[in-house]
């Protein structure tokens, strides 16, 4: 009899035991005292504030929302913007591997190369970034391989000096207006200039290193070029209507790789559409919260591109758009 009582009082132990320990365990998942379930951590890092990745970050955030990730219930993201700087893009990135986020969002190629820096084994989903490979963040676009997946929104610098032929005839030379430290423009940039050698162009540069370069660029052009190209620019962007006022004083047509560069006074481009990129992007984060290896997934490419034209900045340099493009053109103001 002693035996047995002896026997059940050591199951009741180790049962309360055995409790005890998946009780703690659920503790581990709940977010403190108000016991509810822990959130899933997702760091979003954007270089700098300008419409288009401001465009990106909502469309990720809806998207994210429309399939039940929602900011501040099941969901818990911390967004940082880095104010176009290389040093608060470092201290976001080690932030984010501190906390030891469940995933990291990061918008652009500067902020991809930061985060990716820091991390080797946090899921890292970039968007807009326009040459993954050439910016170093993965190998293969089919395979990437690690952590790391994402969108990029490459234009075709040639379909964009194509449109530019119809619509400012006569172009000999272009002058490109970029930042050389920016990987994504670099690359737009060797695509002009293949362009242009097979066309028989003369492409003049000015490069900038910060938005406040960009009036004093323009002027570096003034007299020396036909038209001005500046590609998906991160820099070139945040200071889209210095350039607008710059290059309409100087009568200079702004060809420019995105469609809110149109929209901030650029003249046109043959651009993506970064509400879907950002819809992509975050299909491609709920893959991986679901489980799913970054690197088995392919980056996804935009391959459905419009014309977009400012028809103030047509009207402005006495620009008329022929009927056929402006059928297919979606006009901006
Ligand atoms: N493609 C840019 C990059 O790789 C980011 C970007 C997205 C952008 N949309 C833009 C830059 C519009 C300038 C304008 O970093």
């Amino acid at each position: 009899m002693k035996k047995l009582l002896s026997s059940i009082l050591t199951i009741v132990i180790a049962l309360s035991v055995i409790f005890a320990a998946t009780g703690c365990s659920q503790r581990s998942e709940t977010n403190g005292e108000n016991g509810t379930k822990a959130k899933i951590t997702i760091g979003i890092v954007q270089i700098v504030e300008h419409p288009s990745l401001n465009t990106i970050r909502e469309s990720i955030i809806k998207e994210l929302e429309a399939n039940g990730y929602k900011d501040g219930e099941n969901i818990a993201i911390d967004y940082q913007n880095a104010q176009n700087d290389q040093s608060n893009l470092k201290t976001i990135s080690q932030k984010f591997v501190r906390n030891n986020y469940d995933l990291i969002i990061a918008i652009a190629t500067p902020s991809a190369q930061s985060v990716i820096n820091e991390t080797d084994d946090i899921p890292v989903i970039f968007s807009a970034c326009t040459d993954p490979i050439g910016a170093g963040l993965v190998q293969s676009l089919e395979k990437p391989g690690a952590n790391v997946t994402g969108t990029s929104d490459k234009v075709s610098a040639e379909m964009i000096m194509n449109l530019a032929d119809k619509l400012t005839p006569g172009i000999k030379n272009i002058g490109a207006l970029y930042n050389a430290g920016e990987a994504n423009s670099v690359s737009v940039i060797n695509d002009l200039k293949n362009y242009a050698a097979q066309k028989g162009l003369n492409v003049v540069e000015a490069t900038v290193t910060s938005t406040a370069d960009v009036s004093q660029a323009v002027s570096s052009l003034t007299g020396k070029v036909d038209a001005i190209f500046t590609p998906i620019d991160n820099t070139v962007a945040s200071a889209m209507p210095v350039l607008a006022d710059a290059a309409l004083e100087a009568k200079l047509p702004v060809y420019v790789g995105a469609d809110s560069m149109v929209k901030d006074g650029g003249f046109a481009t043959y651009g993506i559409n970064y509400e879907i990129l950002g819809q992509e992007t975050a299909k491609m984060a709920i893959e991986v919260l679901g489980g799913k290896n970054p690197g088995d997934i392919p980056v996804k490419q935009m391959t459905d591109m419009d014309i977009y034209i400012n028809e103030n900045t047509a009207s402005k340099l006495g620009i008329t758009i022929p009927e056929d493009i402006l059928t297919d053109a979606i006009l901006l103001k």
